[in-house]
């Protein structure tokens, strides 16, 4: 039987053809890999992964990020506002709101007075009854939960401005759409705040090493269109109107290297990045090839 294709035929084949994404399309692998990382989030507390850590203290925050950190913490003001991207349990926003943060951090304890209002930021609800007492004990809205989606999924106006975003091993480790995530982030923060995140296995801008990761070079790798590699830290001082700051950690059996994005003024691009390996994990194993335009991946990340 000939099958002939009239316009109307030909117009609803492009839309559709435009509605399915290119990795949906080329990669339909990754659908599992999706399905594999929307379980571990949604694993229940006793039985969560080994390697997926949702209680870290501020303590470890203070110890994992690049330093000045905890000095940025200790200056936010009351009316400033700190979001904790992927936050777990929401533990590092509960120590700060505790006496000892401020035995420990007298410094600038005056002008602290009540403290910045914190926002702790999971896709799943992590909350304990610690977090509950907390929340009832400080004023409205002091600490938030927000839960449910993922950084992209918020608008701008929901999200209003920051003085300080940090995420530890959260959404900057684990999206699928690293672009989308920092213009989310650098959308979200006001002109000279800062962005503090870290990644493990990862070729840093001093130096190599030999990955641990069995199945991927590195399990957040960049190539360029012409499959070199390049360095995440590269990749982020490409970003217009930031200042960048990256350290290696060689503590560690594996490579972990710390960032501070500062917003330095307003006319942010971030370089698109498309995906094209993920492997579920904690955190998953993603490469991203520069110079294409983001690709769109269907549902959340
Ligand atoms: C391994 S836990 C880390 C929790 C916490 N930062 C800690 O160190 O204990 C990962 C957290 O990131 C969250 N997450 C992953 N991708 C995210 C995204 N794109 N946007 C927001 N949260 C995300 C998860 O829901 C979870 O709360």
């Amino acid at each position: 039987m000939k099958h002939v294709l009239n316009t109307t035929m030909l117009t609803a084949l492009v839309v559709v053809m435009a509605a399915v994404p290119a990795v949906a399309q080329d990669r339909p692998a990754f659908k599992e890999e999706v399905l594999k990382q929307e379980k571990i989030y949604q694993t229940p507390g006793e039985n969560i992964p080994s390697g997926y850590v949702i209680d870290r203290s501020l303590l470890a925050y203070t110890a994992t990020l690049l330093s000045g950190f905890d000095r940025d913490l200790a200056a936010l003001r009351p009316g400033d506002r700190w979001l904790d991207v992927g936050a777990g349990r929401g533990q590092a926003v509960l120590d700060y709101y505790t006496p000892r943060y401020d035995a420990m951090n007298r410094e600038g304890q005056e002008q602290r007075g009540r403290k910045a209002q914190a926002v702790a930021m999971s896709i799943e609800d992590r909350r304990t009854p610690l977090w509950q007492q907390t929340a009832e004990r400080l004023e409205a809205n002091q600490i938030q939960y927000w839960h449910g989606r993922r950084m992209r999924e918020y608008a701008p106006a929901e999200l209003g401005k920051f003085r300080l975003i940090t995420d530890v091993f959260g959404g900057f480790s684990y999206t699928r759409d690293l672009s989308l995530f920092m213009e989310k982030v650098l959308g979200a923060l006001e002109l000279n705040g800062s962005f503090y995140t870290a990644l493990i296995d990862v070729l840093p801008e001093q130096g190599g090493h030999p990955s641990s990761h069995r199945n991927s070079p590195f399990l957040t790798a960049i190539a360029n269109a012409d499959g070199s590699a390049t360095k995440v830290c590269a990749w982020l001082k490409e970003i217009t109107c930031v200042a960048v700051g990256c350290a290696v950690q060689s503590k560690l059996e594996t490579v972990m290297e710390v960032y501070r994005v500062q917003k330095v003024c307003d006319n942010v691009a971030v370089p698109a990045l498309s995906l094209v390996h993920y492997e579920a994990g904690t955190p998953p194993a993603r490469r991203f090839q520069s110079g294409n335009p983001t690709v769109v991946v269907p549902g959340p990340r």
